[in-house]
């Protein structure tokens, strides 16, 4: 199989299903399975492949059975990872408040970009693991659970997944694709609303690339009986101004009440009204007049208590919080990549899947992108535990958040969306 995809081949769907148990079990070698990875990224995979290497993966582990008693249409969203991008925390119980159910199983930050649970473990007392029971008690009373995935939900994509991080195999649309598809599939949504991120601080950096993902991603659905819509977002900026776990539980927090960044609040609202209209509800009422309102803003506290975190605890605060200053008047201008790779060095992210995060660490923008500044203003504020990372956090941000003459045009937020 190895040789046969390395040389351009195709799979049939007898080889698949077998590869992926004999990997999940442990009778194909992790040398083995890297190396048709890698022939997998170099040479592609058909779209028949794709589906019945995503059936592969559901089928490694077992499906869950949420909708039970929960008396609401369920739907998910899941994003490519970026950024700052803390839309779950509001989207949910945003979703929840306009009349739908929300079971969104997430993961963890590796790498430049942060994982939803890190940023919720920020909240003292709140617990990532629920069992599938508890997951139904809180769609049917609150609407909305964030939370981990279980270790029975595709097993060969969560090693999989550990085994592309460490061999430069993670940028494989097919392998990405039925990456998160699996999980999606097994988790059985009845509908699902894919954020693909496009530019430095996505893994995705054209938007052709962006498109095919997408693409991808909605013709797994499809080929699985799920309704999809996709909208491709940009990431070529930090969304917001946070970057961190409890700097962006705070956003968020902001959100809900009615307030906090423009561009945070616009994607949290678009793709609200995508996942209301998949499941047939978009006579609901418009999810930007009740985010406005602070309506989600009782559910949020309700989701949070739900899995024991105090919704009125103080977060975490860094020990060292240092300003970053304009070094002459201009506009700002702030690769996502670059605030994404500072945050990760002042411990917001971990470089080993063992690692723990530190909650309290990360990037504050004081001022957003391609707004003007003055020679001496403060720009952004770096919080940490640990001051012998600031100076690799600044190296990060050495000409990549820096002072231009002009600005980039307007930004534009959601630049297509892509049905099935
Ligand atoms: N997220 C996933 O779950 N899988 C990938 O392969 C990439 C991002």
């Amino acid at each position: 199989m190895i040789r046969a995809k390395r040389d351009g081949g195709r799979l049939s769907d007898e080889q698949i299903d077998w590869v992926v148990r004999a990997y999940t079990d442990g009778a194909v070698a992790e040398e083995q399975m890297a190396a048709l990875a890698m022939a997998v990224l170099l040479r592609g995979m058909d779209a028949g492949e794709t589906a019945r290497w995503t059936l592969a993966m559901i089928e490694s582990g077992e499906r869950l059975d949420l909708s039970g008693g929960v008396g609401r249409p369920l739907v998910d969203k899941h994003s490519t990872g970026g950024v700052g991008d803390k839309i779950t925390l509001p989207l949910a119980p945003l979703v929840a408040a306009c009349g739908a159910a929300v079971p969104q199983l997430s993961g963890r930050g590796l790498g430049h970009t942060g994982g939803t649970l890190d940023k919720l473990e920020a909240i003292p007392g709140w617990r990532a693991s629920l069992s599938e029971a508890e997951i139904r008690a809180q769609l049917a009373e609150v609407g909305a659970v964030v939370c981990a995935t279980t270790p029975r939900l595709a097993p060969a994509d969560r090693k999989l997944y550990a085994l592309r991080d460490v061999t430069a195999t993670v940028e494989s649309i097919p392998l990405i694709a039925s990456s998160i598809m699996s999980k999606k599939l097994a988790e059985g949504t009845d509908a699902l609303v894919l954020d693909v991120k496009v530019g430095s601080g996505a893994f995705m950096k054209t938007p052709e690339q962006a498109g095919e993902l997408a693409r991808t991603m909605i013709d797994i659905g499809a080929a699985h009986g799920l309704r999809c819509a996709a909208l491709i977002t940009d990431m070529s900026v930090p969304l917001g101004r946070t970057a961190g776990n409890a700097l962006e539980v705070a956003e968020a927090v902001e959100v809900l009440r009615g307030g906090g960044p423009a561009d945070v609040v616009e994607l949290t609202v678009r793709l609200a009204r995508e996942m209301l209209a998949l499941v047939g509800l978009d006579g609901a009422p418009d999810p930007a007049e009740v985010l406005a309102s602070g309506a989600a803003y009782p559910v949020w506290r309700a989701m949070i208590a739900a899995q024991s975190g105090d919704p009125d605890a103080p977060l975490p605060t860094a020990r060292h919080v240092e300003p970053v200053l304009a070094d002459r008047s201009g506009v700002l201008v702030a690769d996502a990549y670059a605030v994404g790779v500072a945050a990760w060095r002042l411990g917001a992210g971990r470089a080993r899947k063992e690692d723990a995060v530190d909650p309290a660490a990360g990037v504050r923008l004081l001022v957003g992108p391609g707004e003007p500044v003055t020679a001496g203003q403060p720009l952004l504020e770096l919080h940490t535990d640990r001051p012998d990372t600031l100076p690799a956090a600044r190296a990060a941000l050495d000409g990549a958040v820096t002072v231009a003459d002009t600005a980039p045009g307007p930004r534009q937020l959601v630049l297509a969306d892509v049905r099935t």
